[in-house]
């Protein structure tokens, strides 16, 4: 592998990917880029990708946010780009992407991973039932290609370990999966209506 690497990790809100990105930059010695971050840093100039600050989240111009961060890109050195926007607003960056991890987490882990944030049980069930959908994942194959997106369940993993194995992809020690996770085939009836009853 060249020295230098562009790495996204994206995932449903909860499901570790700030922890994990940190972690990662820490041990390849890389910058983490926080999509979420750059929107809120590009403040009330002309380039201001938020629009509104709603109960949803951020609603984001993704023109706008995609270039500043392919400016970003652009720099010198290895990058963890991280935040659940990356398939909205990386696309056009796709092909100097190395890799896009993609992190997955049980249903009943993420919602308590929400919970403990306070989520109001709309906002819950909505990440959750995305989350049972994969939508991420879906999204990320779409933006960047199938060869470029892994998948890493993190609900029976230690932050160090989910690092691991995101590197270990990354470095091509590892091969790079998708399709293991289905939280509609391990959940009950009921799980899947509570989760979709929004
Ligand atoms: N394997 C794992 N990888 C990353 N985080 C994990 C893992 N297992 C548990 N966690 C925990 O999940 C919580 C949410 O992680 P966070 O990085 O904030 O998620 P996100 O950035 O996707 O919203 C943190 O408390 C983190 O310690
Ligand atoms: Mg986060």
């Amino acid at each position: 592998m060249k020295d230098s690497f562009r790495l996204v990790i994206t995932g449903s809100p909860g499901t570790g990917k700030h922890t994990s990105a940190r972690i990662v930059a820490e041990k390849l010695g890389a910058q983490v880029i926080d999509i979420n971050k750059v929107a809120l840093d590009s403040g009330n100039a002309a380039a201001a990708v938020v629009v509104a600050r709603t109960d949803r989240g951020l609603d984001v111009d993704t023109k706008k946010l995609g270039r500043l961060l392919a400016a970003a890109l652009k720099k010198k050195g290895s990058f963890v780009v991280v935040g659940h926007l990356a398939p909205y607003v990386l696309k056009a960056s796709a092909a100097k992407i190395d890799m896009v991890a993609v992190l997955r987490r049980s249903p009943s882990k993420l919602e308590s991973n929400l919970a403990a944030r306070k989520y109001a049980r709309e906002k819950i069930n909505e990440n959750v039932s995305a989350e049972i959908l994969g939508v991420l994942l879906y999204d990320s194959i779409k933006a960047f290609g199938r060869r470029r997106v892994a998948e890493f369940d993190t609900s029976n993993r230690t932050p160090d370990e989910t690092a691991g194995e995101i590197i270990a992809a990354l470095q091509k020690k590892a091969p790079r999966r998708t399709g293991m996770v289905d939280w509609l085939a391990v959940l009950s009836e009921e799980e899947v209506q509570k989760f979709f009853a929004y």
